[in-house]
């Protein structure tokens, strides 16, 4: 017989908070015991890495990229991003202004545990994606919720932000365009914001990594490149989602010199460097052709327009979709709280999508769909929730 010795002294560290990622823990074990579940919960899209990108990766393999890199990633990589920022719209980083990590996902967590004392606040949009609140509280700061509204679509405003900065404010965190929501911070209001960290000294991570997804007119302004935003901004970007390499654990942060050299030793600490062969692949990804990224793009707004078409059949309210590959929408018709409406989905109509607190929504109103499925598995997924909401 197995044996354990019980131990009752609670070994977790104090600043190890609650966070509402239960739910999906749950999701997950129920979706193991059910057959033909439509996936629309994580970001992580079907659609597979791009073959020539595919290829580098393997032939990188196959030519011994099978050790530790640079700790800051391969110099050809990073100037190769740097070329890629400006031909963007971005600032112009020079090579060693640029850290290439295991994913955006790691960079949040470098740049917070290097940045943040412990009292220190960090002001980022809520709904907002969840993981910077943990990065804080890993630092022992306060994450300082800017509660957003469907009414203006969620977009972060200077104005809302304002009230909430205080003497110990440090960061402000800038998701455009935003998961869960989609939206994109307008150029007028990007400026607007740049302009109270530069009243207020602040830092600005300005999380990038959706930029390249924006439907119709919208765009999102990198801040680096507003005027005096150099030296106050550390920009966050990834392959994950514009290169569907989720996977492969590949993204970059880039900051003035003075600040990377700390946030770079942070990340050589966490990781050593980022994986050699997921460098060489985000090399291809950069110097090969861009249809995929267009591709994609069109892709993800081909799926939108047929959720929200049917969300439409169902009178199920969702802010606009302006950039990224999700859609936020109003549950509370039902007369169910929105984590509720995830697990009946989920056990009912076996279609997992997450309930909006879990990006620290202020109301238990809201869901997030993922595009991640193909159309005729989303109006499948449509026709499925039809038969749900029928039943409460
Ligand atoms: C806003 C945002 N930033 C960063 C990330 C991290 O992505 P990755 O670590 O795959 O680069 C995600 C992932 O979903 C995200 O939604």
């Amino acid at each position: 017989m197995e044996y354990r010795l019980m131990i009752n002294k609670n070994f977790v560290a104090s600043r190890i908070k609650d966070h509402k990622s239960n739910i999906v823990t749950k999701m997950w074990n129920i979706q193991q015991t059910l057959d033909d579940v439509i996936a629309m919960g994580r970001g992580d899209t079907d659609l597979d890495t791009p073959r020539h990108i595919i290829d580098a990766g393997i032939d990188a393999l196959n030519n011994g990229a099978t050790h530790y890199t640079h700790p800051m990633g391969m110099p050809e990589l990073r100037n190769a991003i740097c070329k890629d920022i400006v031909k963007n719209g971005g600032a112009s980083y020079n090579e060693d202004e640029i850290v290439v990590t295991a994913g955006g996902q790691e960079a949040m967590f470098a740049i917070a545990l290097g940045i943040l004392n412990p009292g220190d606040e960090m002001i980022a949009v809520a709904p907002g994606y969840n993981p910077y609140f943990q990065a804080a509280e890993l630092a022992e700061a306060k994450p300082v919720m800017v509660n957003t509204y469907i009414d203006n679509n969620f977009a972060m405003t200077a104005d809302a932000v304002e009230p909430l900065i205080t003497d110990k404010t440090k960061i402000l965190v800038i998701i455009n365009p935003c998961n869960p929501t989609g939206a994109v911070t307008p150029y007028e209001e990007v400026v607007k914001l740049s302009k109270l960290a530069i009243k207020h000294d602040l830092i600005v991570i300005s999380d990038e990594i959706y930029s390249r997804l924006t439907f119709g007119n919208h765009t999102a302004q990198p801040v680096a490149a507003l005027p005096d935003m150099f030296e106050r901004t550390i920009t966050l970007n990834g392959f994950s989602k514009s290169y569907c390499m989720t996977g492969w654990r590949v993204g970059y942060f880039a900051a003035p010199k003075n600040l990377i050299t700390h946030l770079g030793e942070i990340h050589h600490g966490f990781a050593i460097c980022a994986p050699a062969v997921s460098q060489h692949a985000a090399l291809a990804a950069l110097n090969g052709s861009q249809d995929c990224v267009n591709d994609m793009k069109k892709i993800m707004q081909e799926r939108c327009e047929i959720l929200c078409n049917g969300l439409d059949e169902i009178n199920i309210p969702y802010s606009e979709p302006q950039g990224g590959y999700y859609v936020y929408a109003n549950v509370s018709k039902t007369g169910i709280s929105a984590t509720d409406f995830c697990l009946k989905l989920l056990e009912e109509g076996k279609v997992i999508i997450y309930p909006g607190g879990l990006y620290g929504d202020h109301c238990d109103d809201f869901v997030r769909f993922s595009l991640t499925q193909p159309a005729d598995r989303i109006k499948e997924a449509v026709s499925r929730i039809k038969k749900v909401v029928a039943t409460i």
